[in-house]
């Protein structure tokens, strides 16, 4: 690994702070280190505050980075991501990255299908601009639970070739889970590659569609983690080969991979 790409501490800067729906907002932040050495998939561990609470630092994916910006996109589940949904323009952090292992992108491809659900949009943003700079069409199939939270439409009509929505209460699209939508889209538009990320059990059902198909499938876990570094094992997840760390060995992994039947259990869903 080139020293520039290596994970580093950084003192950074929030530049905007924006609520996007209910309990989710999109942070922007000052720095110039990581935003020039991430890479899409990879996520950053983020000191939001000071005291007790916080100690351990919060992973969060990049959703864009340029510029010298970082952008996060989050959803308030406790007291961290409470604290930085409170964070104003002008505070300061400090985060560990770029950190883990992002998305491949074999050669040879011409069109990729991006599966998101919910807050597995996070490390979407930097995907379809990179694919797009590769010569790669996408089509992306976003659910969540209401069209309030389908965040950051505009960004992926503008990126992507085509985008379906799926949403619980149908108030947009598809009346039901982003998975339903990968059939048709597989019909009508055969994709080379799939990449997922959402709560565990729809990345298990998007793996087992491509695999079906058999299109490879790229999915971005997620686990409680305490360091980060791969030194506390508490982000583990289960693969063909044995045990891994979703921290240094992801939190990008082959689907093909990853032993799906015990792989919900440690899980966390967003
Ligand atoms: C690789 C990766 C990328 C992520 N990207 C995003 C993102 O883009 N947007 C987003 O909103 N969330 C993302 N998450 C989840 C986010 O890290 C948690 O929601 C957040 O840490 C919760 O912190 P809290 O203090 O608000 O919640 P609390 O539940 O109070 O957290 C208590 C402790 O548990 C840990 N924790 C709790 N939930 C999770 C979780 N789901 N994953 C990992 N650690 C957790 C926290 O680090 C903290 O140490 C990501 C998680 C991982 C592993
Ligand atoms: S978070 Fe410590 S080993 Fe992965």
């Amino acid at each position: 690994m080139c020293s520039a790409h290596r994970p580093a501490l950084e003192s950074v800067t929030v530049i905007s702070n924006q609520r996007l729906a209910e309990h989710v907002g999109r942070v922007v932040f000052e720095a110039p280190r990581t935003a020039a050495a991430i890479r899409p998939g990879q996520f950053v561990h983020l000191r939001i505050a000071r005291g007790a609470a916080f100690i351990l630092r919060r992973p969060f994916s990049v959703f864009r980075a340029g510029a010298g910006k970082l952008e996060i996109l989050y959803q308030v589940v406790g007291a961290g991501t409470l604290a930085l949904a409170e964070a104003k323009p002008g505070d300061g952090m400090d985060l560990i990255g770029p950190l883990g292992h992002g998305w491949e992108f074999p050669g040879g491809m011409a069109h990729a299908l991006v599966v998101a659900g919910g807050l597995g949009i996070g490390p979407m943003g930097m995907l379809v601009e990179k694919l797009a700079r590769l010569g790669v069409a996408s089509t992306l199939a976003q659910g969540a639970r209401s069209a309030d939270q389908l965040l950051a439409r505009d960004i992926f009509e503008d990126t992507c070739r085509h985008v379906e929505v799926a949403t619980d209460d149908g108030s947009a699209g598809h009346t039901g889970l982003v998975t339903d939508l990968m059939d048709d889209l597989v019909a009508a538009d055969a994709p080379d590659i799939v990449y997922v990320c959402g709560p565990e059990p729809m990345q298990r059902i998007a793996a087992t569609k491509a695999a079906q198909a058999g299109i490879p499938c790229q999915v971005s876990l997620e686990r409680l983690m305490a360091c980060g570094v791969g030194v506390c094992l508490s982000c583990v997840v289960e693969t063909t080969s044995g045990l891994q760390r979703a921290c240094v060995d992801g939190p990008v992994f082959d689907a093909s991979e990853v032993a799906w039947a015990g792989a919900g259990e440690a899980a966390v869903r967003r």
